[in-house]
């Protein structure tokens, strides 16, 4: 397979309950080249979630290897775990894992704090996305204050604003209805094929993986198929919202296209081999006032993958 961005070796994950044990994955083995959209498909209980936490390194396997972009990251401690996830992964969650005190653009922006951007470029650029996903007209609105599907939408907005390497997302549309589904779906394809992002989806709803470019189906831990799929995706009979998008567009029309210039454009994956650098090292317009408050890890507000992390023990 050329270039791909993640390898996945022999891994297995095994959790201890007190004299139990579980083998949620076991001898799991595959590529994802970059760009893929690859869906891993399995009943409640397979090992879906356990496959993702391993692949973004929110959890250490019990034996084998998960390799992005040529780094083993199965043996990264967990400080430089924390500053390769910043730096390189998205995350979009079913619970959406939105900051409930902040505004939609504040949520949006929270990434981009992590990786030193400047304030002014932050907003600008959480701006132009939420008007992508169409929620120009919400920029000021708390989780509380939105729909469910349009709380998705700030967190896919919040997933891709760094323009991450890789997303992964764990049953994004479970909460949402079927039509609403269609649209984050679509959403999220299309802003990954813009940057040649790779995008990772686990869900139990085979409907979903009817979007994916491959599909990946898990049973009691193993793999059981790893099949090409032709994406609906690009289906124009399936438009995605049109209304809302408009919406986006008129509030936020003298915002020029996302644009990778205002992020980080070194080569992450070398950084985070490196990571006392620190993200401060990738501001561009020379504000190193803020790189104090925007050490990884001196920053209050936590990254939404760690939030999804507390509760999981090994
Ligand atoms: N932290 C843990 N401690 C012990 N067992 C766990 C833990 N996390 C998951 N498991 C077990 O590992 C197996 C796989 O769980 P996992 O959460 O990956 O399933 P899933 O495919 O994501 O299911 P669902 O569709 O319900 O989310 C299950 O048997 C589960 O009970
Ligand atoms: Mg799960």
């Amino acid at each position: 397979m050329a270039n791909p961005i993640i390898q996945v070796r022999g891994l297995r994950k095994v959790y201890r309950v007190g004299h139990e044990q579980v083998v949620a994955l076991s001898q799991i083995d595959f590529d994802v080249p970059a760009g893929q959209v690859c869906c891993i498909v399995g009943t409640s209980g397979s090992g879906k979630s356990t496959l993702l936490n391993q692949l973004a390194g929110l959890e250490k396997p019990t034996k084998g290897q998960v390799i992005i972009g040529g780094h083993n990251i199965s043996v990264f401690s967990e400080n430089r775990l924390a500053l390769f996830r910043q730096k390189n992964i998205g995350f979009i969650f079913q619970s959406y894992n939105l900051m409930p005190s902040m505004t939609a653009l504040e949520n949006v922006s929270l990434p981009l704090i992590f990786r030193g951007i400047s304030k002014q470029k932050r907003e600008r650029a959480a701006k132009r996305i939420l008007a992508e996903v169409g929620l120009g007209g919400r920029m000021r609105h708390t989780p509380a204050q939105m729909s469910g599907g349009q709380q998705q939408r700030v967190g896919i907005a919040r997933a891709f604003v760094a323009r991450p390497k890789i997303i992964f997302a764990d049953e994004p549309t479970g909460n949402l209805d079927s039509k609403t589904t269609v649209e984050v779906m679509r959403m999220m394809i299309r802003l990954c094929h813009e940057s040649n992002q790779t995008l990772i989806i686990v869900t139990h709803d085979p409907n979903l993986a009817r979007y994916a470019d491959r599909i990946i189906t898990i049973l009691d831990g193993s793999i059981v198929s790893d099949m090409p799929n032709q994406s609906i995706a690009y289906d124009e009979s399936e438009p995605e919202t049109k209304a809302e998008e408009a919406e986006g567009a008129q509030t936020a029309g003298d915002e020029s296209p996302h644009d990778a210039d205002d992020i980080d454009d070194t080569d992450n994956t070398g950084d985070a081999e490196q990571p006392q650098r620190g993200a401060a090292d990738t501001v561009t317009d020379g504000k190193a006032g803020e790189k104090a408050m925007e050490t990884p890890g001196s920053t209050e507000a936590p990254n939404p993958a760690e939030m999804e992390k507390e509760g999981k023990s090994e």
